[in-house]
């Protein structure tokens, strides 16, 4: 019998992996994998709800594969798997579709902001994204969704559809929960430490596969404040106190520790640290995620096999589905 709980999460091939992705899910995810039943997936087909290069999509998916086995996931541990590799997501995307009223969709903020961004192509896709969310999870019965905190009105989402599917046809999805991780892992941006790092704002934002003074130069010349004392307060000081939460990050460091040691010294000493402690900590994973790129036998074994465990699970889920719509068996 396998008791433990399961978990689901993916992140979008829609831009480079960055620091913000490692310290706020795959370092979070790698911790999970030992103790949880995990599936990580690239989300290809929600990348496609706006506007992708097809050549740069089909690279990127392959490095977020081998830069989430560089950062740490065992891909015996966990099942590592591109979304567009299993049919069942976008089959069952197809049913939920039509247990989702239309409404709800209109409420959810992400939409709402990704219109407005994208106003000359505001697309069905773009619209029922959080459709495919909900199939991504529910096909695999998950019981935890990490998740951060702009996701959370998806995970909700995908539980009142689960719900209403249940309440109509008996138990047939798990209820998901998100998993929020802790707030001092939510790295900002260096160039605006209000907003969140974001991988379309290259300056503020150090990528996983960023050369090392490439790092050095974001981090020298990141926001602060003109007090010059490197303290933990996160309304008064956001800059820096981002730049602790990324230094402790990186070496492990409490909040107390990294104070004292950075004591009476000024931004000058403070920033270049930041920025070794990450080059150190990316290091291993750029040299080890920059090889398995040049296998791509091996990475190909790795989502094919991934994709063949996330089916057979997929499929037993689907199954029940389509009976219980009223579909006629194959
Ligand atoms: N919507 C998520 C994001 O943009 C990505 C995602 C797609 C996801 N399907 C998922 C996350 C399933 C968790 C579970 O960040």
């Amino acid at each position: 019998m396998n008791e433990k709980k399961r978990i689901l999460s993916g992140i979008q091939p829609s831009g480079d992996l960055t620091l913000g992705s490692y310290m706020g899910a795959i370092k979070n995810w790698v911790a999970l994998q030992d103790d949880y039943d995990c599936l990580y997936c690239i989300v290809d087909m929600h990348a496609i709800t706006v506007r992708q290069d097809p050549p740069t999509l089909r690279r990127r998916t392959l490095e977020q594969l081998s830069q989430y086995i560089a950062c740490g996931l065992d891909p015996k541990k966990n099942i590592l798997f591109i979304q567009s590799h299993v049919h069942q997501h976008a089959e069952l995307s197809w049913v939920l579709g039509c247990f989702t009223q239309f409404g709800e969709l209109s409420r959810m903020t992400q939409f709402k902001d990704k219109s407005k961004k994208h106003a000359d192509n505001i697309t069905a896709g773009l619209f029922t994204y959080p459709v495919l969310m909900a199939a991504d999870i529910l096909l695999y019965q998950a019981d935890l969704v990490p998740v951060g905190q702009d996701q959370k009105q998806h995970v909700e989402l995908c539980r009142d559809i689960a719900n209403r599917f249940n309440g109509l046809y008996s138990d047939t999805f798990t209820l998901p929960e998100p998993f929020i991780p802790k707030m001092g892992t939510r790295i900002m941006s260096l160039g605006d430490p209000m907003s969140k790092m974001s991988k379309s704002d290259p300056d503020g934002c150090v990528f996983l596969m960023d050369k090392p003074e490439d790092i050095m130069r974001k981090f020298k010349r990141a926001v602060t404040d003109c007090e010059a004392a490197v303290r933990y307060d996160k309304d008064a000081k956001p800059g820096i106190s981002n730049l602790l939460s990324i230094y402790c990050t990186a070496t492990g460091k409490t909040f107390e520790e990294a104070e004292a040691e950075f004591e009476g010294q000024g931004y000058g000493v403070f920033k270049p640290a930041v920025g070794e402690a990450v080059v150190e900590l990316l290091r291993p994973i750029r040299e080890q995620a920059a090889e398995l790129m040049r296998d791509k036998a091996y990475l190909e074994g790795i989502y094919k096999e991934g994709a063949e465990r996330a089916s057979y699970l997929a499929e037993k889920t689907l199954r029940k589905v389509y009976k219980k719509v009223g579909f006629v068996a194959r």
